[in-house]
């Protein structure tokens, strides 16, 4: 039995964001976002769920930073919804929707949780999508007078701010392979996309450093542990573009000013100014990590002649490969590759199908098996001197999991789509004890 016990100052929280828990989409001066839109687009999402209602969070915000206090975490991670704030995403202001922010803070900071505010989780306006969204660099200062309004509004009480959740998502997943919103194919409009969500990031880092308060900046980016199928140089050079374009796209600029060679292949168009911009020192950096991917080489694939094989090894509910070691993977390579900045990892969790017995307990073994795991994984990286400062689980309580609706349940939480009631799962108990015990045995 091995025993992993973290620092003292180690941060242990939980993660949301607003689309997947907020409900409430037209209501409230709320604006639409491009989530709702493509959420009440025929055959976008999953039997044609929505986050209309979500997890009625705009209502039950009290009771769900309650269930958190019961649960014991020093820190929360939620997201702010852009039209929520700014119904056109710019110019008048929605006061309802920020005072909804306001309370929802004072509730964490009496309840001594810590707010870890991110500005943007995906929902982007859909007044802005109509002037051309993420495709245009207008929406780079759109974003930062965004970011300079929230600072202004909730600066004296929110210490921990994060720009981007996986910037990777938005424009591969929204603009390649077209599963989320805006749900578009198409490569170079991609790579476009991608270098302005660069350039929104750090302009809104830029904009928030100048607000003159005492900030703690960072942002969120998404990795997965990569591995070739085979060691034939083909499958390790399929692989390595892979990483290229999965994982280094949104982390080589911000580190090392440059994007990796597969964006100069592809012709992604940018000036020495345009990397000084996205190169902005961060006080930390969130890692979001869940599984790992096995490439091999296929030459029908555009761009990266990779391509994914499934391995026969458990996965999740998502079909995602369960591999814990991949944690310490990712995280060693910010040591080795990337100077070791300071890390969190923002997001780590799983879905499973929940086992909810006659009395209504949920048995979900396989989450705390996942979590323990993973844990595990993380204190390997940091006793390996990796420079990891905490963990949030991935998520307070099953919620809209974006395109597979409500199918897909990661909560520490029951949440029963009929009445809305909550119900801690048995995993919710054994993070408590985790997070009392700093840490676990393994
Ligand atoms: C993401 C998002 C979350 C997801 C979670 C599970 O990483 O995709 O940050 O919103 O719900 O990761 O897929």
């Amino acid at each position: 039995m091995c025993e992993a016990v973290f620092p003292k100052d180690f941060t242990w929280g939980v993660a949301t964001s607003a689309y997947q828990i907020e409900g409430a989409w037209n209501k409230y001066g709320k604006g639409e976002s491009i989530w709702d839109r493509f959420s009440h687009t025929p055959g976008k999402v999953m039997n044609g769920e929505t986050g209309d209602m979500a997890c009625d969070h705009y209502r039950r915000y009290a009771e769900d930073v309650a269930l958190m206090k019961k649960l014991g975490v020093k820190a929360y991670r939620f997201s702010v919804s852009w039209p929520r704030v700014l119904p056109k995403g710019k110019g008048v202001v929605n006061k309802a929707g920020l005072d909804f922010y306001k309370r929802l803070v004072d509730e964490l900071l009496q309840a001594e949780i810590e707010p870890w505010i991110c500005l943007h989780h995906w929902d982007l306006p859909q007044a802005l999508q109509n002037e051309g969204g993420w495709e245009i660099p207008t929406s780079v200062q759109y974003f930062a007078d965004y970011a300079e309004l929230l600072a202004h509004e909730l600066g004296d009480k929110i210490k921990r701010w994060i720009i981007f959740n996986e910037p990777r998502c938005i424009a591969w997943l929204g603009y390649l392979t077209g599963i989320h919103a805006p749900g578009i194919k198409d490569l170079q409009l991609a790579v476009k996309v991608s270098h302005y969500l660069m350039l929104a990031q750090g302009k809104a880092i830029q904009t928030l450093r100048d607000s003159d308060r005492n900030l703690n900046l960072g942002t969120v980016v998404d990795l997965n542990a990569m591995h070739p199928f085979s060691d034939s140089r083909k499958d390790e050079e399929a692989t390595d573009r892979h990483d290229q374009l999965w994982n280094r796209w949104f982390v080589d600029p911000l580190f090392k000013g440059a994007y990796p060679p597969l964006a100069e292949e592809i012709g992604l168009k940018h000036t020495k100014d345009d990397m000084e911009l996205i190169k902005q020192p961060l006080d930390f950096l969130g890692v979001n990590y869940y599984t790992r991917a096995i490439m091999s080489y296929d030459d029908s694939v555009p761009l990266t002649r990779a391509k994914g094989i499934q391995k026969k090894t458990p996965t999740t509910e998502m079909g995602w490969e369960i591999y814990p070691n991949g944690l310490r993977e990712v995280l060693m390579r910010f040591r080795t590759e990337y100077g070791n900045p300071l890390l969190y990892v923002t997001e780590n969790g799983a879905a499973f199908e929940d086992n909810v017995t006659r009395s209504g307990e949920v048995q979900d073994d396989d989450r705390i098996a996942y979590l323990r795991d993973h844990i595990a994984s993380a204190y390997r990286a940091l006793r390996d001197g990796v420079n990891l400062k905490g963990y949030f689980v991935w998520t307070l309580m099953d919620n809209f999991e974006w395109a597979e609706g409500y199918s897909k349940r990661f909560g520490l939480v029951h949440t029963d789509r009929r009445t809305m009631k909550r119900t801690p799962k048995k995993s919710f108990y054994w993070y408590k004890d985790t997070m009392a015990n700093n840490g676990i045995a393994f």
